[in-house]
């Protein structure tokens, strides 16, 4: 995955346990790195070994993890330059979760290399809908669970999301029910 999302774990882990934890986080994944360059690709294996180590150093589960870091994705492209293609996407929650494909094809533009996943909301109602989340990589959903809830953050919306289905067991995609409410 492009060198962004490293630079955003290292920054999750260094602003909320500080820089020593993070050092022994590299250490522990193996990773000779000084720093990540955001625009450059780095194998997946290098982000699963962060998530990993970050779970053992911190003692918290890689569901939990993945799940801080997705809520965490949300205010970090905001701050690192890309908060005006976000509000390109949708004044609101439910607006914006059907333009996540339109927004990573925009990402691509600036990203030639990227695999980025895919997006469907289904069955949408006043208060709920289904999103169900395709990719080429796998183990990712608690990621979703908590990109789910920074968005509902970022539209002052309170959200519910539940995993309905999954790849683990089967199923041809991931699926969550979104239910929300605007405050
Ligand atoms: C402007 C904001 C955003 C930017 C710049 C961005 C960029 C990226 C980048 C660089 C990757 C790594 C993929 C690769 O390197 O091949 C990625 C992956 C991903 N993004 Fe976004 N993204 C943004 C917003 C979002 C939002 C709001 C969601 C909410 C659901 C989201 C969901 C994902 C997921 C689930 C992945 C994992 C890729 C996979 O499943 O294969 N992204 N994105």
């Amino acid at each position: 995955m492009y060198g962004l999302v490293n630079k955003a774990i290292q920054d999750l882990v260094c602003s909320r346990f500080g820089k020593d934890k993070w050092q022994e986080i590299k250490q522990k994944a193996e990773i000779n790195v000084d720093m990540f360059v955001s625009m450059e690709g780095y194998p997946d294996d290098v982000t699963h070994r962060l998530v990993k180590a970050a779970s053992e150093v911190l003692e918290l589960s890689p569901q939990a993890i993945m799940q801080a870091f997705g809520e965490f994705w949300v205010e970090y492209t905001s701050t690192e330059g890309y908060g005006e293609m976000m509000d390109m996407f949708g004044d609101t929650l439910p607006e914006f979760l059907e333009n996540l494909d339109n927004l990573h094809s925009r990402v691509g533009v600036s990203f030639p290399k990227l695999q980025p996943p895919s997006f469907e909301t289904v069955e949408i109602e006043d208060d709920s809908l289904n999103l169900q989340y395709y990719s080429d990589r796998e183990g990712l959903s608690p990621m979703v669970v908590g990109l789910v809830k920074g968005l509902g953050k970022k539209f002052q919306t309170e959200v519910d999301i539940t995993q309905t289905q999954s790849r683990d067991t089967g199923a041809d995609c991931d699926e969550f029910l979104v239910k929300y409410k605007q405050q």
